[in-house]
């Protein structure tokens, strides 16, 4: 059965069953307090929570989609067996619907009857598997009743987990969470069945996205449980495919055969992953930088091509792009190669430089990996496959401290990868130029919102490219047009004043009680930067900005939307 009709079948499946197909989001997430979607059930967070009502959205109280899914967290794993940085995470969900019993025997007949595959084994939760329960902030108690169901089913290979393998939440963010049930075919994970009876609040643990047993969170019942789902394409691909590992199925065949024979296995696997997860990646929006998604991106693309340095990478981007291109209409050619080739003629004079220097390097220590990185662009991967006492961890500390560096010092920094300077960073001096026109836009949007819609408004993150500034606000409902009119006027009044940009350096507590706006989620040193623009604008930040908002040119609000629950967005251009 070709992955296609896996798909077909799927979604048929449910929509059979009462479920409303709804299409993938994209992998950039509405919610800004994540990085990328990393599971089908972030999209619908506010049907779980009752925010949002699911019979007025999709006329049903179950849904059922393929999402694309991206989980940095596996990175490292890359070029096993099964896993992968991008994958397509096929799920069915109940707000209220349906629960355990539904969900447990529809997972049973898609398995058996329709993709023809025996179970090895299923797991539940159990608490006593644990050694406690610390952290949970309550008692969640065994799931007895999904172990009866399966039961009831012929499956008797039940096995029982704790936290770690069978409680599931959105990690590092909150959101509703609960135990699940797993499905093992041929001794791998395919399907994890999740039970949303509470809201994990405050999740402080790191891993993005894994089943976690550092969870520290306050878990408050759900009003109405819900079923989450979900389970990788490229793993049930496998089983029925009849595969040994996900590189053999036609989700990949065609893409990892076009690589050199005399490749390592493990090589042409990394190549394969990552190009892919780059082409979706720049189809969503995403752009290489040294932030953020964009970061995520651009590590993606410079380890394609230092592995792939003997390799016709265009014509694999083609050889992906008609692939996928049937399914995911998204996917444009001309569009995946101009930002593949803006980053490889970027990257391929330093990387020619940087390996000279890594080869000449006897040892790598943290500290040497970071300056490599930042003179040449080498990735992290590139580096630790010379050097395999250097660990992720070390290398991302001494990142954290450079960006410290930066925010705080606010000095200029020339590397071959960039230019940063405060709070932005940019390729050359011409993205610099505007962002940074863009930077001061946003400090003149911050305030009109404040003049315009009161001190309910505040910022909950912002995010500037060289095409637009993304502006994230606390804020309980949709604008009017005259609103967003407004604000833009407001603005653009200013900047018409050509008022100057005043900096002021002060202790950060003076700063907060000058009344200046700051980010409450921002991390700033003791002693601030506080930028002043006439009466109209102060605020706290890294800088840089225009010397005067004559520079900034016209503003203009292109897009007003929700974020997330309570949080809007702002996109807007100056020109
Ligand atoms: N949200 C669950 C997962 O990602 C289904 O595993």
């Amino acid at each position: 059965m070709e992955s296609q009709e896996i798909r077909e079948r799927f979604l048929k499946f449910f929509q059979d069953r009462g479920h409303k197909i709804v299409s993938s989001s994209s992998l950039i997430p509405a919610d800004p307090s994540v990085l990328l979607t990393t599971a089908g059930m972030q999209q619908f967070k506010p049907y779980f929570t009752g925010e949002k009502d699911p019979i007025k959205d999709f006329g049903a109280k179950n849904t059922v989609s393929i999402q694309k899914s991206f989980r940095t967290s596996d990175i490292d794993e890359v070029g096993d067996d099964s896993h992968l940085t991008f994958f397509e995470m096929l799920g069915n969900f109940s707000f209220g619907g349906y629960f355990k019993e539904e969900a447990i025997k529809y997972a049973h007949e898609f398995i058996a009857k329709e993709m023809g595959l025996a179970i090895d084994y299923v797991s539940v939760f159990d608490p006593s598997m644990d050694s406690g329960q610390e952290g949970f902030g309550r008692v969640v108690p065994a799931d007895t009743e999904s172990e009866e169901i399966w039961k009831s089913l012929g499956i008797t290979n039940i096995k029982k987990f704790g936290r770690k393998d069978n409680f599931w939440g959105p990690t590092g963010i909150e959101g509703p969470c609960g135990p699940t049930t797993e499905i093992y075919v041929n001794g791998v994970e395919i399907w994890n069945i999740v039970f949303n009876e509470y809201y994990c609040k405050t999740r402080t643990d790191a891993d993005l996205t894994r089943n976690n047993a550092e969870i520290k969170s306050e878990l408050i019942p759900l009003k109405v449980s819900g079923v989450d789902t979900g389970m990788g394409l490229e793993r049930l691909a496998v089983a029925v495919q009849r595969k040994k590992n996900i590189f053999e199925t036609d989700l990949f065949e065609p893409i990892i055969s076009q690589l050199p024979n005399d490749f390592e296995e493990k090589k042409k696997r990394i190549i394969t992953d990552h190009i892919r997860g780059a082409v979706f990646l720049i189809a969503d929006g995403v752009r290489p930088s040294n932030k953020e998604s964009g970061y995520v991106l651009r590590r993606l693309m410079r380890r394609v091509m230092v592995y792939g340095q003997k390799v016709d990478l265009r014509s694999l981007i083609l050889v992906i792009v008609d692939l996928y291109g049937g399914f995911y209409k998204e996917l444009d050619k001309s569009l995946i190669l101009e930002v593949f080739d803006k980053e490889n003629s970027q990257f391929s004079r330093a990387l020619t430089r940087g390996m000279k220097e890594l080869e000449k390097l006897s040892t790598v220590d943290a500290h040497s990996a970071f300056k490599l990185y930042e003179s040449y662009g080498l990735p992290y991967e590139v580096i630790k496959d010379k050097s395999p006492n250097l660990s992720r961890e070390d290398f991302d500390a001494e990142f954290q401290k450079h960006q410290e560096i930066s925010r705080a010092g606010a000095e200029k920094k020339f590397g071959g990868h960039g230019i940063t300077e405060g709070d932005l960073t940019a390729s050359n001096a011409a993205e610099m130029e505007i962002k940074t026109r863009l930077h001061t836009a946003t400090h003149l949007l911050n305030a009109a919102l404040h003049k315009v819609l009161g001190d309910k408004v505040e910022q909950r993150g912002s995010d500037i490219t060289a095409e637009r500034t993304r502006f994230d606000f606390v804020f309980d409902r949709k604008l009017t047009p005259e609103e967003i009119s407004k604000v833009e006027d407001l603005v653009n009044e200013a900047i018409k004043k050509d008022y100057p940009v005043i900096i002021q350096k002060m202790p950060l507590e003076e700063a907060k009680k000058s009344g200046a706006l700051f980010f409450y989620q921002g991390n700033y040193p003791e002693e601030v930067k506080v930028y002043s623009i006439n009466s109209f604008s102060r605020e706290l930040c890294g800088g840089p900005h225009v010397k005067s908002t004559g520079e900034i040119g016209r503003f203009r609000i292109v897009k007003e939307e929700s974020s997330s629950t309570g949080i809007r967005r702002i996109r807007a251009v100056v020109e």
